[in-house]
């Protein structure tokens, strides 16, 4: 199968490449790959789908610096919103299936008096910034322009490569980047996420890119952690010695609003007996064990 993988340079999409073994694979991203496609020009990706003719196009490009997409709103709907129509069209016109990556961003604040559980597909969005509407804008677009599609909402993502978008380190590596300067760290615990290794996903993606499952899908690990419970994970996976202290969000103060529970719930997955992802633990242990493989 004839695959084209958008964003593959960044961190999830260099797994996704991986995992994708078997098909012929062409790259794109707006440096360093086959072809340099960038979402905010749509004749780029016009020019890019005429001359490959993928049967499969999977894309992971998003402009996803939150902080960034808030200062700069029109940036972010360029690539999230109007490029990924762009996208779809061109999918629509030539007949590829096109798989989408998004974020558990869409989902806001819980209702006053709701119980909390996992967030599902259908659940009302409620995006709280600029990155998260951007993002849903394209879900909705990307849904009206292309049939054969499947919208691939996780969460919390770190891998072996770097995240581009927000400066390279990710989330284990900064926890133990700190942990070996100070000795003592202090983390949230009234934020609740679902940690997902990107080799994990990017299995997860190929699976239901190989289904004829269209419309969206929730896909993390399984389970949920504060980002406290996370950085405990992380120290204890890792044999660090250091002192883990608890914070709350308003001990950092942020200019950009964020859900304080996104946890999903993959229900679409498993309904269709496609749900592949791991506990989010085995994740972390997963990707600490090819860490080290990669440094020995
Ligand atoms: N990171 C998270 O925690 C998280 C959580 C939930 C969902 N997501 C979603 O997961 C996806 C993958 O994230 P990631 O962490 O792998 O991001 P990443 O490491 O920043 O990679 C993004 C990739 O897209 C390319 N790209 C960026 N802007 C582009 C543009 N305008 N046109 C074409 N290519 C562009 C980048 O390469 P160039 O810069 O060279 O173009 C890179 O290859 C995104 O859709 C994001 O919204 C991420």
């Amino acid at each position: 199968m004839q695959t084209l993988v958008i964003g593959a340079t960044g961190q999830l999409g260099s797994d996704v490449v991986k995992a994708f073994r078997g098909h012929q694979i062409t790259t794109a991203a707006r440096h360093a790959a086959d072809y340099d496609v960038d979402l905010a020009q749509p004749e780029s990706i016009r020019g890019c789908l005429e001359s490959t003719r993928p049967d499969l196009v999977v894309n992971t490009a998003a402009c996803h610096n939150v902080p960034a997409c808030e200062e700069s709103p029109s940036e972010a709907y360029a690539v999230n919103a109007t490029g990924v129509a762009a996208l779809a069209e061109s999918c629509q016109e030539i007949g590829a299936r096109l798989i989408h990556v998004s974020t558990d961003y869409v989902f806001g604040h819980l209702p006053p008096g709701a119980s909390r559980r996992p967030w599902r597909e259908d659940d009302p969005t409620a995006p709280l910034n600029v990155y998260a509407a951007s993002k849903l804008a394209g879900e909705h677009l990307l849904a009206a322009a292309c049939e054969d599609h499947a919208i691939i909402r996780s969460s919390g993502l770190y891998g072996q490569s770097p995240c581009l978008a927000k400066g390279g380190r990710n989330f284990v590596q900064l926890m133990l980047h700190l942990a070996s300067e100070r000795g003592e760290v202090k983390v949230v615990t009234d934020e609740i996420l679902t940690p997902t290794y990107t080799a994990a996903l990017a299995q997860q993606i190929r699976r239901v890119a190989e289904s004829e499952a269209r419309g969206v899908f929730h896909a993390t690990c399984q389970g949920e952690c504060s980002w406290n419970e996370f950085a405990s994970a992380i120290f204890e996976y890792s044999d660090t010695e250091v002192r883990l202290l608890p914070a709350t969000s308003e001990d950092f103060p942020s200019p950009v609003r964020r859900p304080g529970y996104s946890a999903l719930d993959n229900a679409r997955l498993r309904e269709l007996s496609l749900d592949v992802m791991p506990d989010w633990r085995a994740g972390l242990r997963q990707y600490l064990h090819e860490s080290s493989a990669d440094v020995a």
